[in-house]
């Protein structure tokens, strides 16, 4: 499966996974242009089949409606998603046919209430659970630093530490990671399970740029 990361000024990434003709686009901002998208699906002769959210974003709006309205991608979002639209409604466990391969969607709680990862066989696009040297915040979109713990160690517990990690943003230019590199130096990772919730519940950074914008769009 091709992996083709986009990687916005404000440090939203999105990924456009290719496998057989048919692709799956990750995140979409309208930070990047929506061209940028329609032209890698016409270099690799690809139809876009899903257009996926890892969670309603708050700090940037996503361009999942053109995408939508200029293909005939569906959209996957988790079930608890605020969203009206949801073409593929999922709570974690399904795997979605892309080409010749699969995408398996597990619910990670914590960042929200409603985020999920997706993995393919070498990887996993954990949009704001896991973070290259971080993780998402906890304390608002119904967050909950339990479960984001949970989430870090027994759902993605079960991937082998080879495999590569996306996430939804860096702010270093950073696209990618493994899941080893991560459980190795990642300092949040590196916190027992009450001195995670400790510092997670302490932890309040400023709101957003754009976060009401961005929550009203993203929750159309
Ligand atoms: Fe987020």
């Amino acid at each position: 499966m091709k992996t083709i990361p986009f990687h916005s000024s404000r440090g939203c990434l999105s990924y456009l996974l290719i496998d057989g003709g048919e692709a799956a686009v990750i995140d979409p901002s309208e930070e990047i242009q929506t061209e940028q998208y329609l032209s890698a699906l016409k270099e690799h002769d690809a139809a876009l089949k899903y257009v996926i959210e890892t969670h309603t974003h708050a700090d940037h709006v996503s361009s999942a409606p053109e995408l939508l309205q200029l293909t005939s991608a569906k959209l996957v979002r988790h079930q608890n998603a605020p969203s009206v639209r949801k073409d593929i409604a999922v709570r974690g466990g399904e795997r979605l046919a892309l080409g010749e391969s699969e995408l398996t969607l597990l619910a990670t709680p914590g960042h929200t209430d409603e985020s999920i990862s997706i993995c393919t066989d070498e990887a996993v696009f954990t949009g704001d659970a896991l973070l290259i040297g971080g993780t998402g915040r906890t304390d608002f979109q119904l967050g909950d630093s339990e479960a984001l713990y949970d989430s870090l160690h027994t759902v993605l517990g079960t991937l082998d530490d080879t495999t590569i990690v996306y996430p939804a943003h860096d702010y270093k230019e950073r696209t990618a990671s493994t899941l080893g590199e991560e459980r190795a130096s990642n300092p949040r990772l590196a916190l027992a399970h009450d001195a995670f919730i400790a510092e997670m519940d302490s932890h309040h950074p400023p709101t957003p740029d754009l976060f009401e914008t961005a929550i009203a769009a993203n929750s159309r």
